[in-house]
């Protein structure tokens, strides 16, 4: 079958040459073996559900395809960067270097993926960004060859404040792990709640990836905010709500929160979940044909209910097929290859969306509630929100 194909895109590259004058050696060499994948994402640790769920999404979206890339086939390796970001550059590094990948899918993290940045600059290798919003990588370090799929950490925020002010809410504390997607998600939070008239009482945190809630509950009822707005995610994310519903503080102070809050741990969290709004660029409920088509879908395929990080995971791969089909598989003609994943719009589970010149979605943000273990939309609370992509030349 290689051999077959070998002969035929050889032929073919020969005609090619002999009408353009052009001699392709390269190309009839990429073209004869596998594109190589490789995922770093996190398959141990609090984000583990998320790695899943974005391969998952990922491999669902080539599947559709007859699991192949412009034609090749595909050959898949897997780092477990267990959300660890000292050793983000080595696990970056072992995918590039030993197996050679033509694309790295990574990460979850954001600190880890300050390695695969470092890594993806240094080497070139193209970058698909499916979850994690560090917003120097589509900001002042955005990169020709680095491109998201998911989100900047402040973006689901910035739509948050407000929401929140329009239902009577303002005294907020605010409450996350201390790291970049915590202190990134405080930049909109704070930006679109004192713009829409609102107070933070109290910034409170914790190390990434504690989940010790006790003491900074009990402030908080001792603070007696109107609202709590948040950025937590995966398991820590099930144990928060848990902990504040046992706390009884779900009875008088409204929680609110950056959308991860409530993705895939609506059974882990059961009860407790219930009422909590949040913003984010998907909903479970969207009555769009597209999403319920996806929803079935990946039901089929993966007995498991998809959240929003299946469907970044999704989407990077539509992203990925459409750079592809561009090229005709040749990975190596990145000039081609880039700017039509510059260009792409996708049609998304979760609407329509288009990638900024900083390799960004531009995206409309849902206000979202939980009731009965799904996040049910109530509305867009913000239409087509951009980064501001501060800082960004794109070489
Ligand atoms: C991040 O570290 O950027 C991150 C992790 C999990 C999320 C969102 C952002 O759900």
């Amino acid at each position: 079958m290689t051999t077959r194909r070998l002969v035929l895109t050889r032929s073919a590259a020969v005609i090619g040459a002999a009408s353009t004058g052009l001699l392709l050696p390269q190309i009839v060499r990429a073209q004869s073996d596998k594109v190589r994948v490789g995922f770093m994402l996190p398959y141990t640790g609090t984000f583990a559900q998320l790695g899943v769920a974005i391969e998952n999404g990922f491999r669902m979206a080539l599947d559709e395809q007859g699991g192949k890339l412009g034609g090749r086939e595909i050959e898949f390796f897997k780092v477990d960067d267990e959300s660890n970001p000292a050793k983000g550059v080595e696990n970056a590094t072992r995918l590039v270097q030993r197996d050679k990948v033509d694309v790295l899918v990574g990460t979850v993290h954001s600190g880890v993926q300050m390695g695969i940045h470092r890594v993806a600059r240094d080497t070139g290798v193209l970058n698909l960004i499916p979850n994690a919003g560090v917003h120097v990588a589509t900001r002042a370090q955005c990169s020709p060859n680095v491109f998201r799929t998911s989100f900047t950490n402040s973006q689901p925020t910035l739509a948050l404040g407000k929401a929140m002010v329009e239902r009577g809410h303002k005294r907020a504390v605010w409450i996350t792990w201390n790291y970049a997607a915590g202190d990134e998600a405080f930049e909109g939070f704070e930006k679109s709640f004192t713009e829409a008239g609102g107070t933070i009482v109290k910034k409170l945190g914790l190390p990434f990836p504690n989940v010790e809630f006790q003491a900074l509950l009990t402030e908080i009822a001792s603070l007696n905010p109107d609202s709590v707005a948040c950025f937590f995610a995966g398991g820590g994310a099930a144990k928060f709500l848990r902990d504040y519903a046992a706390a009884g503080l779900n009875r008088n102070i409204q929680l609110y929160g950056s959308g991860f809050l409530t993705e895939g741990v609506l059974d882990a969290a059961g009860p407790a979940a219930d009422g909590v709004l949040t913003t984010m660029h998907y909903s479970d409920s969207l009555d769009t044909p597209r999403n319920k088509q996806f929803r079935l879908e990946y039901a089929k395929a993966f007995r498991s209910q998809p959240d929003v990080y299946a469907v970044q995971g999704y989407d990077t791969g539509l992203l990925l097929i459409k750079g592809a089909n561009a090229v005709r598989g040749d990975m190596n003609n990145k000039q081609a290859l880039y700017a039509a994943m510059r260009g792409a719009e996708i049609d998304s589970p979760r609407g329509k969306w288009t990638m900024s010149p900083a390799h960004n979605p531009i995206q409309d943000m849902y206000l979202r509630q939980v009731v009965n273990k799904e996040n049910k939309v109530l509305g867009i609370a913000q239409k087509a929100v951009a980064d501001p992509a501060t800082g960004c030349r794109m070489a």
